[in-house]
């Protein structure tokens, strides 16, 4: 169980996607919740999103991605292997992203960590994300420089530099600090000693994101599209001109699926709950009867939320659940799907909601038997 040691009200009015900090021994007494070996294990398989990045003999920046089978460049100085989304995959990692829950979970994106050898590092580069980097084993020296326009550059083919910069911040972490860097704030992080590095990032869609998305969804699901058609149509001078009353009801045609919030509900809660990397999915074998799953929870198991799972719901529509890219209907059972995406991990209080109803009870069974949910 890892303890935040920080202000948190404070913190937020003060540095939350405002300016980058350092929380000295955030975690005291901080211990990795993972191996150096494990990290390795993990960029072994296939699902698992992973890089190795070092500079070769002539000082040029290299990146090669997984799946691997030798480390032989961890022998060496210089060299980073990351791994995305680790909570998917590693329930003690996984109690890392916990302590940051006061930012809504619709906001955490995953739990990135890097294994580096001395001097092992990235680079100087800018992360479209919020990230709090949080120092496991071993000391690394971070800089951090101004928000501004650097140029940015391809230093390898999977590898985007930026320009050097001054920095605000020059720290050396130790384990259990952490460093919080919002979006868009350059930074470089170098090895003094081989060092585990947690990164915890949160996600924002930009407008080029919600739109493409919102294109799909419409490709998808919206079988009678309105379309343009002319309001008034009468002899033109000008036939080469587009005027403006045609122009504003194109506007209107291209608007009128997404004029108001409640119209975007089914679109957003797809789109914020799908997972973005892989799941350690495993449905159960044998599919859990809802007895059995009662029959547990009374023999004092409680119920965790699949790593990395995704699940949440809009003050708007309660009994909207979205889980991992797709609406259930919590209809009469609300306070339980809301605390399915409240909880990471629910006991007495599921028990009570699903004990006497039986649709509470059906809805549940049919998410463990998706490997959604499942007892520990
Ligand atoms: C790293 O852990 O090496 C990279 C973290 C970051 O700069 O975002
Ligand atoms: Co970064």
């Amino acid at each position: 169980m890892y303890e935040l040691n920080l202000e948190i009200n404070h913190f937020l009015d003060t540095y939350w996607q405002k300016k980058p900090t350092v929380i000295k021994q955030g975690f005291s007494d901080f211990i990795d919740p993972i191996l150096p070996d494990e990290i390795a294990g993990l960029a072994m398989e296939e699902e698992v999103e992973s890089r190795l990045v070092y500079r070769d003999d002539k000082q040029q920046w290299q990146a090669e991605c997984g799946p691997f089978e030798t480390f032989e460049k961890l022998d060496a100085d210089g060299a980073t292997l990351l791994i995305q989304a680790v909570d998917n995959w590693h329930e003690e990692a996984q109690q890392l992203v916990r302590p940051f829950r006061f930012i809504p979970n619709w906001r955490i994106d995953d739990l990135m960590i890097s294994y580096s050898t001395p001097k092992g590092g990235v680079g100087p580069h800018i992360d479209n994300y919020d990230v709090f980097i949080i120092q496991g084993l071993g000391k690394r020296h971070w800089r951090v420089g101004d928000k501004k326009a650097l140029t940015e550059f391809a230093a390898h083919g999977a590898l985007k530099h930026c320009e050097s910069f001054d920095a605000i911040i020059d720290v050396e972490l130790e384990p259990g600090d952490i460093l919080y860097i919002p979006v868009g704030y350059p930074h470089e992080g170098y090895a003094i000693e081989p060092s585990m590095n947690y990164s915890v990032g949160f996600r924002a869609p930009d407008q080029n994101d919600l739109l493409s998305s919102f294109a799909d969804h419409l490709i998808d699901t919206n079988e009678n599209a309105e379309r343009y058609t002319d309001r008034v149509m009468q002899v033109r001078e000008k036939p080469g001109q587009i005027e403006n009353q045609e122009l504003e009801e194109l506007h209107r045609v291209m608007l009128a699926s997404c004029a108001t919030p409640e119209q975007i509900i089914p679109l957003m809660g797809k789109m914020l709950s799908e997972a973005k990397h892989d799941l350690d999915l495993a449905p159960p074998e044998v599919p859990h009867s809802g007895e059995e799953i009662i029959e547990e929870l009374n023999e004092g198991a409680q119920f965790m939320r699949l790593g990395g799972l995704r699940a949440m719901y809009f003050e708007q529509t309660p009994s909207l659940i979205f889980i991992n890219g797709k609406q259930f209907d919590f209809e009469g059972c609300s306070e339980l799907g809301q605390l399915l995406c409240d909880q990471d991990e629910v006991a007495s209080e599921l028990l009570a909601l699903i004990n006497d109803d039986q649709n509470a009870l059906t809805l549940f069974t049919s998410l463990v038997n998706k490997g959604y949910w499942y007892a520990n």
